[in-house]
């Protein structure tokens, strides 16, 4: 049964009080996945499933500024989506277009940042003009950093980033005993930016499907049901509550005092 307006609005102020603001996620990633299945469910063709995972990627990105969180990356478009109908493939570039287009003043206007990761050149020219262009007007914004991850792969990440080292270090730029984990972060899509501590996973699937390998080393997963088109904002602060709950040992102990 789903929930009313009004129930919904008083679960999500609950969630809300329960919610400690010093101590949120500095960065959240969202494999936004399930849009194929709720067009599905409703006898629409998949891009309508698409488009209303773009309005869940919107509400995300308010609640993220609203909340404080600094760093949000959203899973778009996976090196492996290619394989799809050209026909889907190209309306999710149709969209992603309108997306950067008609959101655009909003985001700047938030002070969000925007940024693609991902073999950004290898996606259609209009889709890379319409990103230099967001990501140039939003270059200076602080609050929320919002990566699209676009012909992204987490191994092709790696890829590219050992040829890139192999290549600095051949040209004697670095010496290969100096290499360490910070470098390695360096030479990523992400460099610069915290690890995400959270991974929203939605659609019930328990994979990483290639989704940011070496970032997400400690990770907090949270995984539901709930289909990406209808997750919000209750969904976020559960996600958000959830995580402030658990405890992370990065591999050590805590040790109580007394
Ligand atoms: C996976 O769901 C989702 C995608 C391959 C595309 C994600 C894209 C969006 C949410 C919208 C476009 C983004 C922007 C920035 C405009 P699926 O189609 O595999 O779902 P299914 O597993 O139910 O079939």
């Amino acid at each position: 049964m789903s929930m009313s307006g009004r129930d919904e609005e008083r679960c999500e102020q609950e969630l809300g009080q329960l919610l400690d603001r010093s101590r949120l996620p500095q960065h959240v990633a969202i494999i936004m996945d399930g849009n194929g299945r709720w067009a599905q469910q409703r006898g629409l063709p998949r891009v309508e499933g698409h488009r209303q995972g773009a309005e869940s990627l919107r509400t995300m990105v308010k609640a993220c500024v609203e909340y404080g969180v600094p760093y949000l990356t959203a899973y778009a478009f996976s090196t492996e989506n290619w394989k799809r109908p050209p026909d889907e493939v190209n309306k999710l570039m149709q969209l992603l277009v309108e997306y950067l287009y008609n959101e655009l003043d909003e985001l700047h206007a938030n002070g969000v940042r925007l940024r693609g990761i991902g073999d950004i050149k290898g996606l259609p020219e209009q889709a890379q003009k319409a990103l230099t262009e967001a990501e140039r007007k939003t270059a200076r914004n602080k609050r929320l950093c919002l990566n699209l991850a676009l012909n992204y792969g987490g191994r092709s990440e790696l890829v590219q980033a050992v040829r890139r080292l192999a290549d600095d270090a051949v040209k004697g730029k670095i010496n290969p005993d100096d290499i360490d984990e910070s470098i390695v972060s360096s030479y990523l899509y992400t460099s610069g930016m915290p690890d995400p501590d959270l991974l929203i996973r939605p659609a019930g699937e328990f994979r990483v499907s290639n989704f940011l390998l070496w970032q997400i080393a400690y990770a907090e997963f949270w995984i539901t049901p709930v289909l990406w088109p209808d997750f919000g904002r209750k969904e976020f602060l559960e996600a958000l509550v959830e995580y402030q709950r658990r405890e992370r040992r990065f591999g050590g102990l805590n040790v109580c005092s007394g």
